[in-house]
């Protein structure tokens, strides 16, 4: 593959593949960006230049590397990647630049209600008084797969690090269905084909209220949709299976721990792999920004 290797990040049955871009060919395609005067602000504005910031990517790289990496997302034993911008530049606009043309290399974003734009940043500081868990530093975020609350298909996300000072813990924490251990008890549960109601809060900005099976089938794989702080259980039963569920996996042994450096993006088939973060230990000066972008294939 052109200006790319690769190494695989752990040894386990199915892992994250940790690529390396070649400097100079991210040299380039940030010339082309500046060259082309491309701006954070052109690309929210205007739908098309986010696919040709993709294209000065694949310039850069080879179009081989867009069929690598679509390959590698749909990739059940694989499933997603960490790449990033290798320390050629620290502007946070160029890092959404980049991510912009990894998100439309893989498909399609989709609109991020909580930003009112096609990815959200978000910072995770010492206080936070919103009303979900995903900016409060000190919890442990529970595993999850996104849009569970939307209506359109939420195939795959990319969590990018912009910004991060002061910060002890709060890694990434990934855990793949097929090394669950206790994965099947859960899938071939009277209530894993259950439509569940989920509704989002407040913060989110979204009003519509959806039913979603937690299991489902995809290329005759199981998949995998849910999140313990937005769905709603109709009785006492539904409840603790769900608890149970969320338990589960939370103590599983195969849960994989990712420390991200600020720059590198990690991306997720949302479809089956679930994901969350460890708790940071106190820090009043403690501060990390990330940003999202959740879309659907376009195949
Ligand atoms: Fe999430």
């Amino acid at each position: 593959m052109g200006g790319v290797s690769h190494e695989l990040s752990s040894i386990r049955m199915c892992s994250l593949f940790d690529a390396y871009l070649e400097k100079d060919a991210l040299g380039k395609f940030l010339n082309k960006v500046r060259g082309d005067n491309q701006s954070v602000e052109r690309l929210e504005y205007t739908p098309l230049e986010r696919r040709m910031v993709a294209s000065y990517l694949l310039d850069e790289l080879g179009e081989e590397f867009g069929v690598i990496l679509r390959g590698i997302i749909h990739d059940r034993d694989t499933g997603g990647y960490t790449l990033g911008l290798e320390s050629v530049t620290e502007d946070s606009d160029e890092f959404v630049i980049f991510s912009t043309a990894i998100s439309h290399i893989i498909g399609t974003p989709n609109h991020d209600s909580m930003s009112g734009k096609y990815y959200a940043r978000f910072e995770v500081k010492d206080t936070d008084n919103s009303d979900a868990y995903l900016r409060q530093a000190y919890r442990l975020f529970t595993l999850h797969t996104d849009g569970t609350f939307a209506d359109e298909p939420t195939d795959w996300l990319i969590m990018h690090k912009m910004f991060e000072e002061n910060a002890v813990g709060g890694e990434s924490r990934l855990l793949h269905p097929d090394d669950w251990r206790e994965f099947e008890n859960y899938a071939n549960h009277p209530l894993a084909s259950y439509k569940f109601h989920y509704k989002a809060p407040k913060s989110k900005n979204v009003d519509q209220e959806v039913h979603r099976p937690t299991f489902f089938k995809q290329n005759d794989k199981a998949c995998i949709c849910f999140f313990d702080q937005f769905v709603y259980p109709e009785s006492i039963e539904q409840a603790k299976y769900l608890r149970g569920l969320s338990e589960s996996m939370e103590k599983d042994d195969n849960i994989e721990e990712l420390d991200l450096p600020v720059g590198n993006l990690v991306a997720l088939n949302n479809l089956f792999w679930l994901h969350g973060r460890a708790a940071f230990e106190k820090n009043k000066d403690h501060n990390r920004e990330l940003l999202r972008i959740r879309g659907h294939f376009n195949d």
